[in-house]
């Protein structure tokens, strides 16, 4: 029997992604979340995935073969070439975000690029600036924004049900001391930049950019960071956020928003489809959404940001309101303090 009494309220929802027109896509790198883009999008919105374009001809025929691809290239040139397509998204390791980003908007072509956007903030101006200047669309595939849960959770913190925010934490933690990217300076490897990005993304998503940032943490015998507590203070209120990430141990991977009057728990992995609790100090607790205790919510989630992209595109926005340049700025620009402070700097910066 739930302790969940509350019924709760009537909150909004994402744009069902089976409506956003249909755009032309191109993967830019055959790697691990290329291929979880390529199931998921197009069993789960209009959008087409046409081409696919590895440095190795022969694993983009493989990537193409298994996802049921048309188009197979052997170079990212190529791809981005291709007058088919409309939009590119990039997923190789977060040192060629960048350049990579570059080339297909030099072509002509809208851009998704995998979070961490690029590897510092000054990327990431140079990839919007010319994503202005070319009048194409570009966004972070901060796919956590879009997701149902987070839909509702901002309304909620929007109505003011919580009262005064003085509270906001997240954590990512997995184990990943095996992954050669993580590991690996030169690909602007290590939590941050993998893991610690979304609950820095989330803190930003309700709070905005933070005056001053705090970090401690550790690094690995190469120079990237394993671990690392972050804590952020805001100008215009009192709000503290506290962001932990680590690519040594799988931990909670929860996000909580502390108010004066009410608390949202949101359920581990809270970055992916998932379920929160609102507290309030006074009354029944309840649940969003109100499904039976224990019971999933829907997997998968990519097609939101997917869905989000052929909304703007087709309106002819260069920039989501979700998930705004200016956003991915101000997380870029924490992230740069965060590893000032720790003494992180990639090779090639
Ligand atoms: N949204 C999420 O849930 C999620 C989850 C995991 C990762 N990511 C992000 O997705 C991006 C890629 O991560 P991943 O785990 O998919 O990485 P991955 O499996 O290592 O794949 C990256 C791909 O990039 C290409 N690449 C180009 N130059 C490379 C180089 N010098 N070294 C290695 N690979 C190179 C390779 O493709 P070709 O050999 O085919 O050219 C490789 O397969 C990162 O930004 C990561 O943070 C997002």
């Amino acid at each position: 029997m739930s302790h969940l009494a509350a019924t709760p309220p009537s909150l909004p929802a994402p744009a069902d992604p089976l409506e956003a027109p249909p755009l032309r896509w191109g993967i830019l790198g055959a790697g691990g979340i290329a291929g979880r883009f390529a199931r998921e999008v197009p069993s789960r919105s209009r959008q087409q995935i046409v081409a696919v374009a590895s440095r190795d001809q022969q694993r983009a025929d493989a990537f193409a073969a298994t996802h049921g691809i048309g188009r197979a290239y052997g170079s990212y040139e190529s791809l981005v070439g291709d007058p088919y397509l409309d939009v590119i998204y990039v997923a190789t390791p977060h040192s060629f975000h960048h350049r990579h980003a570059l080339l297909a908007l030099a072509a002509g072509k809208h851009v998704l690029v995998e979070k961490a956007f690029t590897r510092n903030v000054a990327e990431a101006r140079e990839v919007f600036d010319t994503a202005r200047e070319r009048g194409l669309f570009a966004m972070e595939a901060m796919w956590t924004r879009f997701l149902p849960h987070m839909v509702a959770l901002r309304a909620v913190v929007e109505s003011g049900a919580l009262g005064e925010i003085l509270a906001v934490g997240a954590d990512h933690g997995q184990r990943l001391d095996t992954v050669e990217r993580l590991l690996a300076p030169d690909l602007a490897g290590g939590a941050l930049l993998d893991l610690g990005v979304y609950p820095l993304s989330f803190a930003h998503s309700l709070l905005g950019a933070p005056a001053t940032v705090h970090a401690a943490g550790s690094l690995t015998d190469v120079g990237v960071d394993s671990h690392e507590a972050v804590t952020l203070t805001y100008e215009s209120s009192r709000a503290i956020a506290v962001s932990t990430s680590n690519m040594w141990a799988r931990s909670a991977t929860t996000a909580s928003v502390v108010g004066t009057d009410a608390r949202i728990d949101v359920a581990g992995p809270f970055f992916q489809p998932t379920t929160f609790v609102l507290s309030p100090i006074h009354g029944e607790p309840w649940q969003w959404p109100p499904t039976a205790e224990g019971q999933a919510v829907d997997p998968g989630g990519f097609e939101y940001q997917a869905a989000e992209v052929a909304r703007a595109v087709s309106e002819g926005r260069q920039e989501s309101a979700t998930m705004p340049w200016q956003a991915t700025l101000e997380v870029m620009a924490t992230m740069d303090e965060v590893r000032r402070q720790l003494g992180v700097v990639y090779p090639g910066e």
